[in-house]
């Protein structure tokens, strides 16, 4: 099989990449991401020289590159997307461009290959906000999204169903909780507590840190995506979840224990603009239909992902430091 992995130098693509070429050995991908602030190709290191593995930088924007490439496979598992909420509050326009429009062109392309599968990560923020006694989210639940980004984020999923509906295009839908580990880009939550204690910064604890978010290890979400681009139905939608529920406090008080650090680090900070409360995830279709439960606890999780930023300091002190854009630009001239 031939994979067109978009955004595969990002945090979640990357991992993908790495987990698909090693989980399938005549596998190849090829890799199309923009190089945005979030895409680092130290992320694909190892891959260098690799002839399963062909980078491209690109933008999903870009309908002659984009039809060009879905010619040569057989799937296209579209993760390149902006990704972090707060940005999205600051300027939101290069969400719709990216991942509404961008999301279109890839549609395109795939319909003009010619019965092309079509796998779209998405997010659970499409489904808003939980109270706390509320169920968790599941596949039928109504469409709620708050913030630029799972506007944005929903407006691409009904775009990918209505390619279904109108076009016969096999797609494919997961909608996932908040994933954490390797490659973890440190302006989000998880990533940003560790790399801040270990410069001797504090840690911006949003409101009253009373959110609740679902923590699923990223080497989890890689294994859910691989189950439903070989076993799922075509047309069918699947929420991923990581029995995770965890409010923003529990989460920085486990990481200020596994650093030994005492809660003198916390700084409670003006609170993000219409923060969402809670996410919670159903993932009873996954499990039930196609067998997929997550394998890492969250206590796993955290201690390996703690044990890999300390282990890889300076991959993530290029980026707090903006050397990883220098990275990139020496490899491929912009
Ligand atoms: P990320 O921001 O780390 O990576 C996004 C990647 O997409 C980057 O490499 C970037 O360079 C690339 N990209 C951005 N715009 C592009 C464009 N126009 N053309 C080509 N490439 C472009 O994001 P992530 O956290 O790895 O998320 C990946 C996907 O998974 C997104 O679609 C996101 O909505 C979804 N998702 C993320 C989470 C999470 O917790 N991070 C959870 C559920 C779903
Ligand atoms: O639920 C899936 C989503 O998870 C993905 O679709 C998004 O791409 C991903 O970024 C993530 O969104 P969140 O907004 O939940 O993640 P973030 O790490 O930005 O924030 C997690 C929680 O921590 C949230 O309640 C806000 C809070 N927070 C975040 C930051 C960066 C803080 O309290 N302080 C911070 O400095």
């Amino acid at each position: 099989m031939k994979l067109l992995v978009t955004g595969g130098a990002g945090f979640i693509g990357s991992n993908f990449v790495h987990y698909i070429l090693k989980t399938y050995p005549d596998y190849e991908v090829i890799n199309l991401d923009a190089l945005t602030y979030a895409g680092n190709l130290e992320n694909l290191k190892e891959l260098e020289g690799n002839p399963r593995h062909r980078f491209v930088k690109g933008d999903i924007c870009d309908a002659d590159l984009v039809d060009k490439l879905a010619k040569e496979v057989d799937i296209i598992v579209h993760f390149a997307a902006e990704s972090h909420v707060d940005r999205s509050i600051l300027d939101s326009a290069a969400f719709v461009r990216t991942n509404v429009i961008g999301t279109h062109t890839l549609l395109e392309a795939a319909k003009k290959a010619g019965n092309l599968r079509f796998h779209h990560v998405s997010t659970d923020e499409v489904f808003g906000s939980l109270g706390p006694q509320d169920a968790p989210f599941s596949e039928v639940t109504p469409y709620d999204p708050r913030s630029p980004y799972s506007a944005s984020k929903a407006g691409s999923d009904h775009l990918v169903r209505a390619y279904f509906h109108t076009h016969n295009l096999p797609v494919t839908i997961s909608n996932c909780s908040n994933n954490y580990g390797p490659y973890h880009f440190p302006e989000k939550l998880i990533p940003l507590v560790i790399t801040n204690l270990m410069e001797g910064k504090k840690i911006p604890v949003y409101g009253d840190g009373l959110q609740v978010r679902d923590w699923l290890h990223v080497e989890d979400h890689c294994r859910a995506i691989d189950t439903i681009i070989h076993k799922g139905t075509i047309g069918e939608t699947y929420c991923v979840g990581g029995n995770g529920e965890k409010t923003n406090i529990e989460i920085v008080k486990t990481i200020l224990g596994l650093l030994c650090r005492d809660e003198s680090w916390i700084e409670y900070v003006e609170d993000r603009k219409g923060h969402d409360k809670r996410y919670a995830i159903n993932f009873d279709k996954i499990k039930n239909e196609l067998g997929f439960e997550p394998q890492i606890t969250f206590e796993q999780g955290i201690e390996k992902t703690v044990a890999w930023f300390q282990a890889n300091e300076s991959w993530w002190k290029n980026i707090k430091s903006g050397d990883y854009e220098k990275y990139y630009q020496k490899q491929y001239k912009k």
